[in-house]
């Protein structure tokens, strides 16, 4: 039996959110998680994961996810070398601070807290104000460093034209920009991986096959690609394949093939033989 070795995956663990931030791109919330069987067919056949991305929605509201998420790493004895996560800092119950604690305990662990003017404003608006800045507090010392060090101010630049930002104008980002006073700090835009959008295998003819680029499963169980709204995830945009009813390594089998017929035999020799001697070295 085939077992697969990924450079980067990224778990859409939930659609819900604690906030509706005028610029997200992911569109408006849902009440949507990822169930057990998704989660159970995207870790069944990996042997090592060198950076697992827990994503949203709000990761932490569902600390149910996360300790299914750990009992199962741990279950299939997947060397996990990174994890990551990006948080809105409204949700640090005690639960999910024991939680974090178990994955600092797993990997390495990097947290992105969303500190900038659309979450602040969402936040102030929310009177959450007080919370997100106790768990700051809090998520900053257990982490062991401090936010406020860094500085990456959201410009419109940075903003993608997807989901609600659909919506924005630059009359709104002007009155967000006015209403932020310059000693707040604004962290986090998402700093994404440094991996390809898409998936490359190789080694197929070994036990364990190589995965580079970015595995990402949507909440309901499609592969799709970083950074995009939910309606379009649904629509399957790699070739409408999902793991609900099967293991990841066989929807990644599914992708080469239809990979292969989209490129023509002939291309697909010359793609193979590329990534074949990019990668295998
Ligand atoms: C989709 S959110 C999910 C995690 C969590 N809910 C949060 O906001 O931190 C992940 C990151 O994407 C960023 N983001 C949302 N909409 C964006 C957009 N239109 N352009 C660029 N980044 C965006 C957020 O600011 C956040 O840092
Ligand atoms: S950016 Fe994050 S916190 Fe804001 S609405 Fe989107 S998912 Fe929620």
């Amino acid at each position: 039996m085939k077992k697969l070795d990924v450079s980067y995956m990224y778990l859409e663990l939930t659609r819900r959110c604690t906030l509706q931030c005028a610029h997200c791109l992911r569109g408006d919330r849902q009440n949507i998680d990822m169930s057990e069987e998704i989660l159970d067919n995207a870790l069944k056949d990996v042997v090592h994961i060198h950076e697992l991305d827990l994503g949203g929605g709000e990761p932490l509201l569902v600390p149910e996810k996360i300790e299914s998420l750990i009992n199962k790493i741990k279950r299939y004895g997947i060397r996990v070398d990174k994890i990551s996560f990006t948080t809105n800092g409204t949700v640090l119950t005690p639960r999910v601070v024991e939680l974090i604690k178990e994955l600092q305990q797993i990997a390495s662990l990097n947290v992105r807290l969303s500190h900038d003017k659309f979450h602040l404003l969402e936040i102030y608006i929310k009177k959450l104000v007080e919370r997100v800045d106790q768990n700051t507090e809090l998520l900053t010392e257990m982490l062991g460093y401090n936010p406020k060090d860094k500085d990456f101010a959201m410009d419109d630049g940075t903003i993608s034209r997807i989901g609600r930002a659909k919506l924005l104008t630059q009359e709104d980002i002007d009155a967000i920009n006015k209403w932020l006073t310059p000693t707040q700090y604004h962290i986090s835009y998402y700093g994404g991986p440094n991996t390809l959008d898409v998936v490359r295998m190789y080694d197929w003819d070994k036990d364990i096959v190589q995965v580079c680029g970015s595995v990402v499963i949507s909440a309901t169980g499609f592969l799709t690609q970083l950074d995009r709204e939910y309606e379009l995830e649904d629509k399957g945009p790699i070739f409408r394949i999902n793991i609900k009813d099967k293991s990841l390594l066989s929807a990644l089998v599914q992708y080469e093939e239809k990979y292969r017929e989209s490129l023509g035999d002939e291309e697909y020799k010359e793609y193979r033989e590329e990534i074949d001697s990019k990668y295998n070295k």
